[in-house]
């Protein structure tokens, strides 16, 4: 038996909703290649587009295959192929696209025995491998598809949220490297209460528009008075970025999970088009390589 499966690179925070929110790219992510064996062990045998161990025990992919197959008694090896699409430390959830392409692969050669929430705590560990902690927004994300809040963490809860038709996402992303280890360690342990007022109106404002194709107020609702205001420092450009991206028309535009990626959401193609070739020429200028591109949400 063999699965060849497609994990999608993620947003997670989307602004407002750090540790809470994230969306699912269309059409970039990793490919990987599952190969059930008749021996014992699992092996990494490929890993393109990336420098990344192959002993399993330093890979999180390798990781949380085993876990999965020791917790479910699998009477079956694996040989693994990672084609990864897009980059570790780019802020898309390299590691999240890793670990929930794992998890999938492995419910699926198991025989389907997990939810889509256990599955996202097995892809949890796989964060946790990767930066230190374990968060569900990037691998929710990929698992569920579209938008996803994470109510909860303890116990977990998920909640799939709706995905308005005419929401293009642009990706500028910056090629230096920012470990989300790094990027959390930079961050306030505490919060005043004025902000954090600020930042649950934003969450309620942004989830009241993605359920009612209010694009205005999801445009409104992308504000983060709390995490970007410090991580921001750590990505070269990041407000030129920005204000070229919402003065050609964005709704709001703002840090990719822990970053260097810059994202920006538009209503219609046309207008995400536009956006991009704004961020594109203020990113020329800077002197710094960078990849760009456009996507849907699904
Ligand atoms: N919510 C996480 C962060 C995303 O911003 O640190 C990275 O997994």
């Amino acid at each position: 038996d063999k699965i060849k499966i497609f994990s999608p690179a993620t947003v997670a925070n989307i602004s407002c909703g750090f540790d809470a929110l994230g969306l699912a790219l269309e059409g970039k992510g990793d490919e990987m290649v599952f190969n059930k064996t008749t021996t014992n062990t699992i092996r990494i045998t490929k890993i393109e587009g990336a420098n990344l161990p192959y002993n399993i025990d330093e890979n999180l992919v390798g990781i949380v295959a085993k876990i999965m197959m020791q917790d479910a008694n699998a009477n079956f090896g694996l040989d693994i192929e990672i084609y990864k699409g897009f980059k570790p430390g780019s802020g898309l959830g390299s590691s999240a696209a890793s670990a929930a392409g794992t998890t999938f692969a492995l419910n699926e050669l198991l025989g389907k025995p997990y939810t889509k929430t256990q599955l996202t705590k097995y892809a949890m560990l796989g964060e946790e491998a990767a930066c230190g902690s374990q968060i569900a927004d990037n691998v929710s994300a990929a698992l569920f598809g579209g938008f996803v809040l994470i109510r909860s963490y303890n116990p977990l809860e998920i909640v799939s949220l709706p995905v308005p038709k005419d929401l293009f996402v642009t990706a500028l992303h910056p090629q230096i490297e920012i470990k989300t280890e790094d990027a959390r360690n930079v961050l306030p342990k505490e919060v005043s209460l004025k902000s954090a007022i600020t930042q649950w109106s934003n969450v309620g404002g942004l989830i009241s528009g993605l359920y009612t194709s209010d694009y205005d107020l999801i445009g409104r609702s992308l504000q983060d008075v709390i995490v970007e205001p410090v991580r921001k420092k750590l990505i070269p450009h990041f407000d030129a970025v920005k204000n070229a991206a919402i003065n050609s028309g964005a709704l709001g535009a703002g840090i990719s999970g822990a970053g260097p990626t810059i994202f920006a959401l538009s209503k219609s193609e046309v207008t995400a088009k536009n956006v991009l070739k704004n961020m594109q020429s203020t990113y020329e200028n800077t002197g710094i390589d960078f990849s760009i591109f456009n996507s849907k949400i699904s």
